[in-house]
């Protein structure tokens, strides 16, 4: 997902699958690798280092670009550390944002002083027609590889989408 590499002290995604191909232990140079049992464990290892990668791919410039097709309230689903939360509140836009990953939320009060919702894609806490425009991050639908997940949080994403004629889905990072 990220250009350059990171020492990063937990099992990967490549790790873990390797390690399920080849029934073994898993371990990264001489450490002991923290098992990973859900998708936030991965984001929660991740945050101390996202600062240094969050403003890539679809960035505050592809943001600007597309700043005409978003109408309010925004919802940001994958919000990170609140990099896009923050631009869309910077320009006017009422937006909020979640994300599946306290340690993510933790540094994106800290880094920003947003207040992010913590939850799954696969079950938002809102009611019906609550947003206008919903933007997705990269490393929530495209993450993975199960259409029956997409599916519901696709699903979601119509649920609490007031505005049937639109539907922004955009890969931020
Ligand atoms: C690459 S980061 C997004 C960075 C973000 N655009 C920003 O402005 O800093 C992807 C985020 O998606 C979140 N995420 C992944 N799967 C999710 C899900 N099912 N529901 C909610 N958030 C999810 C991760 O916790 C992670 O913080």
């Amino acid at each position: 997902m990220y250009g350059r590499r990171i020492e990063f002290p937990y099992e990967t995604h490549a790790l873990r699958t390797s390690r399920v191909r080849r029934n073994a232990p898993v371990r990264y140079g001489s450490k002991n690798i923290p098992k990973m049992s859900h998708a936030s464990d991965y984001w929660d290892a991740l945050a101390p280092y996202h600062s240094a990668l969050e403003n890539n791919y679809f960035d505050l410039s592809g943001l600007h670009r597309i700043f005409h097709d978003i109408r309010e309230p925004a919802l940001v689903v994958g919000a990170g550390q609140g990099l896009i939360v923050e631009e869309l509140l910077r320009n006017g836009f009422q937006t909020d944002g979640v994300d599946l990953s306290s340690e993510m939320i933790r540094y994106a009060k800290r880094r920003r002083g947003l207040t992010l919702i913590e939850a799954d894609a696969k079950a938002l806490p809102f009611g019906a027609g609550t947003y206008e425009t919903i933007i997705y991050a990269t490393g929530v639908v495209d993450f993975m590889g199960d259409e029956e997940q997409i599916s519901v949080i696709l699903n979601e994403a119509r649920r609490i989408q007031n505005r049937r004629e639109r539907y922004l889905s955009r890969s931020t990072n």
